[in-house]
């Protein structure tokens, strides 16, 4: 257990997620943040005033060497996560790695390796889970309540939402998949979350770069961008993962689709069914609980305020808690290397046409 006072945190990487998450989610926390990292120096100087942190590195390797760092964040470009992690844990750090936790589940078992070796916490940003809906939703499938849940349907549809187009997010080498690794990588952590991580018998999984490719739906976020650079990610992936119990996860997320912006979960079960929709629903109440009632469907609208706090600070919220010893650690890598491992799959029944047994 680490003492409150002397707990101190250093941010690798001060683009989107780390000036606008990470730094503030530490500061809600409680925890000084004395230390930020970007190999732009000026970008991390710039952050490092903005938000009060006294010391702004190029170099994580300097920053790793701070004796006063008890706990790091890791928000840079996917291909950096698991190096950099390991590097943190390595030089006595707990790490809140970014997701996708690992560009292949080779890294992502080296890097629990290394926090088992070390005995430093090592977890994942893995924000959705956080929200009330969401726990809201796993609470109901633990009590049985939608009796056996065979399919969970999980969708992120973007229609401008390509990040960073020419930068590493669209670069395949540094990002290692496109809409796949940011935003496939939320759904499916979700859906197997609400599912308490099934065992997954066959994926087949389809990916698609057809838009992206025609500079079609380029977003807004991402610090770095310019129409010059690669593009050579998927836009959309698609796909149809079977449970070893019978069940069905059903994956579709696009960063870039003719159609509107929509973010779902529905889950279907024997006796009862959830559907998180705030585009249907509306966002104060976006939850929807189906039953059966006297032969009939009846909808409950439940109370999710029970469950406070969401995004990426109620992630570091429970991360600092889980190091205090004054929790669990709520998302554990075990399960990312799982979905880590889906992750590979799709991409391989993609390239290969084909569905493949895990
Ligand atoms: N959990 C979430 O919801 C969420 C949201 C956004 C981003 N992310 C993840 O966070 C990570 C970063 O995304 P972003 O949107 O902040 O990207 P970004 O491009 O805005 O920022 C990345 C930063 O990393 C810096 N950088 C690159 N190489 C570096 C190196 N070797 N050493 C130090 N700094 C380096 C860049 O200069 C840049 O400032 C990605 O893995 C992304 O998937 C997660």
């Amino acid at each position: 257990m680490t003492n409150k006072q002397t707990l101190r945190a250093g941010v690798l990487g001060c683009g989107e997620i780390g000036r606008r998450g990470h730094i503030p989610g530490f500061q809600a926390a409680g925890i000084d943040v004395v230390a930020v990292c970007d190999a732009n120096l000026a970008r991390a100087q710039s952050v490092a005033k903005e938000l009060h942190v006294p010391r702004a590195y190029a170099d994580y390797k300097e920053l790793l060497a701070d004796p006063d760092i008890d706990v790091v964040s890791v928000g840079l470009p996917n291909f950096l996560h698991a190096p950099v992690s390991i590097a943190a844990l390595e030089a006595g750090k707990h790490v809140m790695c970014e997701k996708p936790f690992a560009t292949s589940a080779a890294l992502a078992e080296e890097m629990i390796a290394t926090s088992q070796r070390t005995g430093k916490l090592l977890s994942i940003n893995q924000h959705m889970r956080f929200e009330g809906t969401s726990r809201a939703m796993r609470e109901a499938v633990v009590e049985g309540r939608f009796g056996k849940v065979y399919l969970a349907d999980v969708r992120m549809i973007r229609s401008t939402g390509i990040p960073g187009f020419g930068s590493w997010f669209t670069n395949k080498d540094m990002a290692g998949a496109g809409a796949l690794y940011d935003i496939g990588v939320h759904m499916l952590d979700l859906a197997m979350f609400l599912l308490g991580f099934p065992k997954v018998g066959a994926v087949r999984g389809m990916l698609s770069s057809a838009l992206g490719e025609q500079k079609i739906g380029l977003g807004g976020w991402g610090i770095d961008r310019g129409t010059a650079g690669r593009y050579d990610v998927d836009d959309t992936a698609i796909a149809n993962i079977a449970l070893a119990d019978g069940g069905l996860i059903r994956l579709v997320v696009t960063w870039a689709a003719f159609g509107s912006s929509e973010e779902r979960v529905t889950l279907f079960g024997t006796r009862g069914g959830a559907d998180r929709s705030p585009d249907k629903y509306g966002r104060d109440t976006p939850l929807r609980f189906y039953q059966e009632h006297n032969g009939a469907m009846e909808t409950v609208i439940p109370d999710t305020s029970r469950y406070p706090g969401a995004g990426t600070s109620a992630s570091i919220a429970s991360f600092i808690a889980a190091i205090r010893g004054e929790g669990p650690l709520m998302v554990k890598p075990e399960e990312a290397l799982q979905t880590t491992r889906i992750l590979e799959l799709i991409q391989q029944s993609a390239t290969q046409g084909r569905e493949i047994a895990a």
